[in-house]
């Protein structure tokens, strides 16, 4: 099957291993442009590592990963390069350099990549913290602000060189509610004003209500994906044991299906 226009990155048949054991296995998906796409599922299961694989730091050792016309890993290294290019990464850590200030940290990437000079690098981390609501703590380290403050730090160097495809694993993971819930402002403001398309691995329900319109559900006892949808779609419909028990764990924000559903045990 062809993936249509919409389709940024299309994923077939992909198989993630370690050596022996298969940790997924006929992972296919179409990630759409503008869209935000949740990869769901148990600890363990492999959501991480697909995210590894679908920006380059783990070959597959099946299928395809499909952006654009490219096959992503039947490029060369440089190829690949300039496919990352493309690509804003919050790693399930949030990892900041500690020994950097955080303005450092978000300017790093731009002298990896860019021939701008420090005044125009100074000027772009200034904006980058700006959008995420820390320009006061350009000249502070890592471990003298909070862990919603490095998320969100780890998100301005996410967004440095403008990517248009932005990766988080689990990015408000850790992080209080309200704090949480300003993070998805923030996420859907990168995709509704600047336009990137996101796909994001996350456990907290409130927050993969709110932004994630499209999604796989991947499993850890049979290494392979049972459930394709939004997960608000998968809340209310799916009745897979596995899926439900992911969906359903939440009891603060009861749609009207689960109100339903508790009127019937
Ligand atoms: N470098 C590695 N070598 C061998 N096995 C690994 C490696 N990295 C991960 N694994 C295994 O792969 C499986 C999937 O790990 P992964 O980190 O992708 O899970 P996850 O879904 O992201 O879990 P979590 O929700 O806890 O972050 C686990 O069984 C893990 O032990
Ligand atoms: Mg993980």
């Amino acid at each position: 099957m062809m993936p249509d226009r919409d389709t940024l990155i299309a994923v077939r048949d992909l198989q993630l291993s370690f050596g022996p054991k298969i940790i997924q296995k006929n992972v296919s998906f179409d990630l759409k442009r503008g869209s935000i796409f949740a990869v769901m599922g148990g600890s363990g299961c492999g959501k991480s590592t697909l995210l590894r694989s679908m920006i380059g730091l783990l070959r597959p050792t099946a299928g395809r990963i499909m952006v654009g016309g490219d096959d992503y890993w039947a490029q060369d290294d440089v190829r690949r390069t300039a496919i990352n290019r493309r690509y804003g990464v919050l790693f399930q850590s949030g990892a900041l350099w500690s020994s950097m200030t955080v303005g450092e940290n978000v300017a790093l990437p731009l002298e990896m990549f860019t021939d701008l000079k420090p005044d125009a690098i100074e000027q772009l981390v200034r904006l980058k913290l700006g959008l995420v609501g820390m320009e006061h703590a350009i000249d502070l380290f890592p471990f003298e602000i909070s862990g919603g403050m490095r998320k969100r730090a780890g998100l301005a160097r996410a967004i440095a060189l403008e990517p248009d495809i932005l990766f988080f694993d689990e990015p408000s993971a850790g992080l209080d509610p309200i704090t949480s819930a300003r993070l998805d402002d923030l996420i859907l403001t990168l995709r509704d004003g600047l336009g990137a398309t996101i796909i994001i691995v996350s456990h907290e329900l409130p927050s993969l209500f709110t932004i994630a319109d499209d999604g796989i559900f991947l499993d850890a006892i049979t290494h392979q994906p049972i459930a394709h949808g939004s997960p608000r779609d998968l809340h209310d419909s799916c009745t897979l044991p596995e899926v439900t028990a992911f969906m359903h764990r939440s009891a603060s924000i009861p749609s009207q299906t689960e109100q339903k559903a508790e009127q019937h045990v």
